[in-house]
C-alpha cells in the first residue's frame, strides 16, 4: 500500500454483478403498482419482503405504511450501541394520474401514476440497503433507511405530511446526519445535481375572505365593494416580493382562486382570494408574512371593509448543509459520477426539509432525462440507467459519512 492523504479513509466500491438489471426489474414493478399517499399498503409489504428475505432487519415503528430498515456495520465489536446513525430517506406514494407514457409496464392502479417517481427514489433507497447490508462487515455505526409514505399529501393538522408521520414514530431521533435521493428530469441518467444551501420553496397558503355591504351597481356609495379591497391586494402583494425580500433571494407569490359576486349590476357583500407564497430562505417566510398581515389590515380599514387573514405555514425549504453537501458531491467525484450544482433553490415543495430542521444533511436529485415530459404530468417516467449508480452513491455516502461521525 501506499501512502496518501485521502480525506475519506473508506475504500472505493463497487456494485455485485447484475446489480443494475436487479434494481430496473424492482422499478418497474414498483412503477405498475402506484399507490396514493398513506394507501401504500401493496407497496410497503414488497419493500419488506425483498429486505426481509436479505436479511434486513425492519424496526417496529407502527407505521401504517411506509418504513424504516436498520443496517448495523460490524467492522468494529467493541462499538457500544448503535454507534453513529446516518439515515437515507426515499419517497415511496404515487399521484392520481391517469397515465399516458406508453410503457409496456404501465400502471396497473386505474388513476394512479408514479408522476413523480417516487418509484425511481425508493428503488435507489431499496438498491443502498441491499448494497449496505452486503458491506456490513466494511463500515462501523447504523445506517437508517427511510422507506416515506405520503410525500404528495396536502397536508393537514389532522393527515400531516409523511416525513412528520415517521419522524413522530421516534425511531429517527437519534440520526445525525439525513440524506435524500429524488429523480429530477431536468438532467440526463448519470448527472448528479447537489445544491449546497437552499434547495426548495417553503409552501406557505394564504386565504383572505373580504367583507363589505351589499348593494346596487349603481349606487355603489350606499354600500362597501369589497372587490376594490380584492384588486388593491392582489396587486399590493406583489410588491411585497418585490420590494421587501432580499432580491437576490427566490420567491414568489401567486394568487390562485378569486371569488366575488353573482351578477352584472349586483355589489356583493363578500370576496374571496387565495394562494400560496414560496420561499427560499427561512426568513423570507417571516417578512413576506408580516408585510401581507400589514397590507391586508391597512387595505381592508382604508376601503372600508374587514378582511379575515388565514395564513397557513406547510412544509419549509430545503437547506442542505454546506459540510455535507460538500462531502457527498466529493464522494460522488471519487466514485467517478459527475455532480453538479443548479446553484439556486426550486420553489416546489419537498417535506425532506422536516428532517433536516432534526439533523444537518442534503438532498441529493439523479438525472433520469426525459425533459420533455413534465414531472407530475401524465407522460411522465424516470430512464431507469443510473440506479445502481444512484445506490451506490448513497451507500458509499452514508458509509463514509459514519467514518467521519466517528473519526475513525
Ligand atoms: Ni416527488
Amino acid at each position: 500500500m501506499t501512502a496518501r492523504t485521502h480525506p475519506h479513509p473508506a475504500p472505493l466500491t463497487t456494485v455485485p454483478q447484475g446489480f443494475q438489471e436487479e434494481l430496473e426489474a424492482h422499478a418497474r414493478w414498483f412503477h405498475q403498482h402506484p399507490e396514493p399517499s398513506y394507501r401504500e399498503f401493496v407497496t410497503t409489504e414488497r419493500i419488506r419482503q425483498i429486505l426481509t428475505d436479505r436479511g434486513i432487519e425492519i424496526l417496529d415503528t407502527g407505521l401504517q405504511t411506509g418504513l424504516v430498515a436498520r443496517i448495523r456495520g460490524e467492522a468494529d465489536a467493541t462499538v457500544p450501541g448503535e454507534g453513529h446513525v446516518v439515515a437515507v430517506r426515499g419517497d415511496i406514494d404515487a399521484l392520481p394520474i391517469v397515465e399516458q407514457t406508453g410503457l409496456p409496464y404501465a400502471s396497473l392502479n386505474d388513476g394512479y401514476l408514479h408522476g413523480c417517481g417516487h418509484d425511481y427514489n425508493l428503488t435507489t433507497a431499496l438498491g443502498a440497503a441491499l448494497l449496505l447490508a452486503d458491506r456490513r462487515k466494511a463500515f462501523s455505526g447504523t445506517v437508517k433507511v427511510i422507506f416515506q409514505p405520503a410525500e404528495e399529501v396536502a397536508a393537514t393538522e389532522e393527515t400531516p405530511t409523511g416525513a412528520v408521520t415517521v419522524l413522530s414514530t421516534g425511531a429517527l431521533d437519534d440520526v445525525e446526519t439525513f440524506y435524500g435521493v429524488h429523480d429530477t428530469n431536468a438532467a440526463e441518467p448519470g448527472v448528479f445535481v447537489i445544491n449546497p444551501g437552499p434547495d426548495s420553496g417553503a409552501v406557505d397558503k394564504f386565504r383572505i375572505t373580504l367583507h363589505g355591504r351589499g348593494t346596487h351597481a349603481a349606487h355603489p356609495n350606499g354600500g362597501v365593494n369589497p372587490i376594490r379591497t380584492l384588486a388593491a391586494l392582489v396587486d399590493g402583494i406583489q410588491s411585497i416580493a418585490g420590494q421587501d425580500v432580499d432580491p437576490t433571494h427566490p420567491r414568489v407569490v401567486t394568487v390562485t382562486h378569486v371569488e366575488s359576486g353573482t351578477a352584472w349590476n349586483v355589489i356583493s357583500p363578500t370576496a374571496f382570494l387565495e394562494g400560496t407564497a414560496r420561499t427560499a430562505f427561512p426568513e423570507d417566510r417571516v417578512i413576506i408574512h408580516d408585510r401581507f398581515q400589514a397590507l391586508v389590515d391597512g387595505l381592508a380599514v382604508a376601503y372600508g371593509t374587514t378582511a379575515d387573514f388565514e395564513w397557513e405555514y406547510g412544509s419549509p425549504s430545503v437547506v442542505n448543509d454546506a459540510h455535507w453537501s460538500t462531502f457527498a458531491t466529493s464522494t460522488a467525484k471519487d466514485l467517478g459520477l459527475t455532480v453538479v450544482s443548479q446553484g439556486q433553490a426550486s420553489l416546489g415543495g419537498e417535506d425532506f426539509s422536516y428532517y433536516l430542521q432534526q439533523a444537518p444533511g442534503t438532498f441529493i436529485h439523479i438525472g433520469v432525462g426525459n425533459g420533455d415530459r413534465p414531472m407530475h404530468g401524465p407522460t411522465f417516467f424516470p430512464k431507469l440507467d443510473a440506479l445502481a449508480e444512484g445506490a451506490n452513491l448513497l451507500a458509499t455516502t452514508a458509509q463514509r459519512t459514519l467514518a467521519e461521525l466517528g473519526g475513525n
